[in-house]
């Protein structure tokens, strides 16, 4: 016996253009993100600049637009300079954020040339910790300035001639956070903000600025502080930021899985505060939502209490992720998409070895955490409009949240590629879901492919060794007479690919 859902698909019910920066990810100087992840000079898959080419490959497969760079906590005690210039002058530093060793062998320039070799944008911060506007004017001057100045001359006296030309800034990182290095109140960080983004955008009118919201929705400022940052920056800014990380700490499944309502409660609050600070200045423009640190983050907290502090690229915020953190990353980014109209850019923090989707092993392979696959699937099919699925389906209760539907699901329609994209969790624990879905409107369109992503055990992880956490794509959706059908297994992500043939 199966519980059934309906489902009614429309070209014309839009969210929105999906903005590609949604499929952002991150990469902090933190553990082996860096060293040992993207760099591994030595090992048997390294470039000639000591990148890992198999990283790339798989970083490559997920497609990712934009990383953000270079932290994080990280940033709010990072001086760029150091990362500039001759390797070997480059100084090593207490870093002070994650009680490390920071060498500084790989800064700005490594990074956009690793960027550029991914075919990704960089979402660049800037440190508003223990500096100010005075280097965040100085570093976009250095990356974006084609050159006759100062710092762009440097850039150049580096051996980069051509500008950088990154477009998307994040004006520091977790202000509000006392764990920060140099933590504001939201008026000290609202001024600061305010300043720095007018003068960056002094030395180039073209980029973007995210100022810092809440570090995350239980911040006892959160929304306070929402509001009054925006009340400063407002006219200098284009975006506020997000940042969400869940567990199942308590192994409760039902409620693990419906946290993605409350990632959604989050983001439709931050629409309305960001909206209420544009009707108190009877603004024109809205602020977007920079959902710039997001992902399954609580296996590792125990272990990472015993790292040796000062030592260089420790191990550190290494979850191994299970089968049921997939599906919760599914939803996230179902989540994401049904917030395209004002989620324009999201990172999944992060990208390498820290709460990552790909691992890797020191002079050995990379590897593919089960959170890569629901991550890939959006990103590469999931380019286009987002559509508003008219869905109804049976509801449950858990601890903290009622009427969770057991039907997570959203749609992706690109009208270029005439292509159809349903993503969908089934969150019931027992049974099989029968989905009904209407999309008569999609004449000549026809299932290409149903992608299923199932276990039977909810703790399952992967390995260097074996990925037993894999899609495969023996789903059985099929069309009858413009209903699409389909079973979608118990505890599962599906991907329903249709296009016109
Ligand atoms: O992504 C790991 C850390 O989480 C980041 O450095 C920080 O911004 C957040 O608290």
């Amino acid at each position: 016996m199966s519980k059934k859902a309906k489902m009614i698909l429309e070209k014309d019910f839009k969210v929105s253009e999906i903005d590609n920066r949604i499929y952002g990810s991150f990469v902090e100087h933190l553990g082996r993100a860096v060293y040992g992840g993207i760099y591994e000079p030595g090992h048997p898959q390294a470039d000639e600049y000591g990148f890992r080419q198999d990283v790339i490959e798989m970083v490559r497969e997920l497609q990712v637009p934009l990383v953000r760079y270079p932290g994080g906590n990280f940033v709010s005690g990072y001086n760029w300079e150091d990362g500039v210039g001759p390797v070997e002058d480059r100084p090593r530093r207490l870093e002070l954020a994650w009680r490390t060793t920071e060498t500084n062998e790989i800064g700005t320039n490594e990074f956009m040339k690793w960027a550029k070799l991914v075919n990704a944008e960089v979402n660049m911060a800037v440190n508003l910790g223990t500096r100010g506007i005075d280097a965040a004017r100085n570093l976009v001057e250095y990356c974006n300035h084609p050159g006759g100045s100062y710092y762009s001359d440097l850039r150049i006296s580096h051996g980069v001639r051509e500008p950088h030309k990154i477009k998307t800034w994040c004006l520091g990182n977790e202000m509000d956070g006392p764990w920060q290095i140099g933590h504001k109140t939201a008026a000290e960080y609202g001024r600061v903000a305010q300043e720095a983004a007018k003068v960056m955008k002094w030395v180039d009118p073209s980029i973007e600025l995210v100022a810092c919201g809440s570090s995350n929705r239980s911040m006892p400022t959160f929304a306070d502080w929402e509001a009054t940052v925006l009340d400063h920056t407002y006219d200098h800014v284009e975006f506020i930021s997000l940042h969400q990380y869940y567990g199942n700490r308590d192994n409760d499944i039902s409620n693990y899985l419906a946290l993605s309502l409350e990632m959604d409660d989050f983001i439709k609050s931050v629409i309305s505060i960001a909206d209420y600070i544009k009707a108190k200045k009877r603004g024109k423009k809205n602020i977007n939502l920079s959902f710039d640190e997001w992902n399954v983050w609580y296996h590792s907290r125990e272990q990472d209490k015993l790292i040796e502090p000062w030592s260089v690229a420790p191990p550190q915020l290494e979850d191994i992720y299970n089968f049921e953190d997939a599906l919760l990353v599914g939803s996230m980014l179902i989540t994401l998409l049904k917030h395209a109209d004002r989620v324009k850019i999201a990172c999944l923090a992060q990208l390498v070895n820290v709460i990552a989707p790909i691992m890797t092993e020191e002079n050995g392979p990379a590897w593919k955490q089960t959170i890569f696959y629901p991550y890939m699937h959006t990103s590469v099919y999931g380019r286009g409009v987002a559509l508003n699925p008219i869905i109804s389906c049976p509801k449950y209760d858990s601890k903290d949240f009622t009427d969770v539907p057991v039907l997570d699901s959203t749609a992706v329609y690109n009208e270029e590629n005439e292509q159809l994209t349903i993503f969908a969790v089934n969150r019931d624990l027992q049974e099989g879901l029968h989905l009904e879905c209407d999309i008569r409107n999609f004449d000549g369109y026809k299932v290409i492919e149903h992608i299923v992503l199932e276990n039977d055990d909810l703790k399952q992880t992967n390995s260097a060794q074996s990925t037993p956490v894999a899609p495969h794509s023996n789903g059985n959706a099929e069309l009858e007479s413009g209903i699409l059908i389909a079973n979608l297994p118990k505890l599962s992500w599906n991907v329903i690919r249709l296009a016109k043939k």
